[in-house]
């Protein structure tokens, strides 16, 4: 080769992109996006009880914990600097009925659950569902009126169920039911009721997924569910109507917004990021998070580098934050990594 013109020079001009990847060094200078502790919500399950932490089996390492427990579990994850945790209750089967009416008990598990987490470990953040779906016996999220999920009759609910969320300390109210007009009508209702500061985090666009399955066994609504949120959910296959679904929940006055599930839709996370501008967070579901421990616990693939991975692709797709089951391993993983 000497004297003679590299071919490799020759066709790349001398531009070479393996320069800055040449050593740890080199890489950790040039390294665009990073995840840390502030970008994590743990979603957690609640159980009525004292004591209980329960297993689920189709998420192993995930616990359904009385609220006794679950305050214990939230004060470890403040430790960790955890910013918040977004509580999905397991409600009792004899208090669920067609049109979820216990969502409206001020006392119910999910506004307890807030009670006593705020008072015990109030450095943490509490955001809450109102969807309908822990609450009704078909485990629809909305009022089911014969076959039909019907929307202004939900939205009246789930906005008074989102003021008794705030009474009992909820810091954000996350509606993940897909009805139209629900996040004016949070909004207005909040207002009405003196919670200036309680803010919206809206499902601007959940698909009718697949990957929700182990989620509806943690909640036991699995079993119940006729048929399927083909009339409130996004179609997989659409990107515009989701970005146009997304538009009228910034119309409506959400303070930030979410794509669920996460990694599948992360084309969805970066336009939305882009075109708005508002705070965007991905909700990496039950099905995610499932099928990557199923693969690590079988030695298929690196389960803590993968889980790492995921989590990172939605930071470089415009994310401000994951919802994700494996909130607390990523702190634990990423404060050792600071001790070192
Ligand atoms: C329903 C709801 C769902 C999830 C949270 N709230 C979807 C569903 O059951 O249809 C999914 C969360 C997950 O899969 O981790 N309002």
């Amino acid at each position: 080769m000497t004297g003679s013109r590299n071919i490799v020079d020759e066709i790349t001009g001398g531009r070479r992109m393996r320069r800055n990847r040449k050593a740890d060094w080199t890489r950790r200078l040039v390294q665009e996006n990073r995840l840390t502790v502030d970008d994590l919500i743990w979603p957690v399950f609640v159980v009525p009880g004292t004591n209980v932490v329960d297993p689920v089996a189709a998420m192993p390492g995930v616990n359904r914990m009385s609220v006794d427990r679950l305050v214990e579990a939230a004060r470890e994850a403040a430790d960790l600097g955890i910013p918040a945790l977004a509580t999905f209750p397991n409600i009792e089967m004899s208090l669920r009925d067609e049109t979820g009416s216990h969502c409206l008990a001020a006392d119910n598990l999910i506004n307890e659950a807030t009670r006593a987490i705020k008072k015990a470990v109030p450095n943490i953040g509490v955001i809450t569902d109102v969807a309908l779906d822990p609450f009704t016996s078909h485990g629809h999220d909305g009022v089911l009126r014969g076959d039909v999920i019907v929307n202004d009759e939900t939205v009246e609910l789930v906005a008074k169920a989102a003021v008794l969320q705030a009474d009992a300390g909820s810091d954000i109210i996350a509606p993940s039911e897909m009805m139209d007009g629900r996040v004016g009508a949070i909004r207005q209702a909040l207002d009405a009721a003196g919670h200036q500061n309680v803010g919206i985090m809206a499902y601007a666009t959940k698909f009718a997924s697949a990957f929700y399955g182990p989620y509806r066994d943690a909640i036991g609504t699995g079993g119940l569910l006729k048929g399927d949120k083909k009339t409130y959910y996004i179609d997989p296959a659409n990107g515009t109507e989701a970005m146009r679904d997304a538009a009228l929940d910034v119309e409506e006055g959400a303070d930030m917004l979410m794509v669920k599930p996460g990694l599948p839709y992360l084309d969805i996370c970066w336009r939305m990021k882009e075109t708005f501008g508002l705070p965007v967070f991905a909700y990496q579901v039950s099905g995610e998070y499932s099928q990557i421990k199923a693969a690590a616990m079988n030695g298929w693939i690196d389960g803590e580098r993968v889980m790492l991975e995921t989590l990172l692709a939605f930071k470089r797709a415009g994310c401000d934050g994951i919802l994700t089951y494996f909130a607390m391993d990523v702190a634990r993983h990423l404060a050792r990594k600071a001790e070192i």
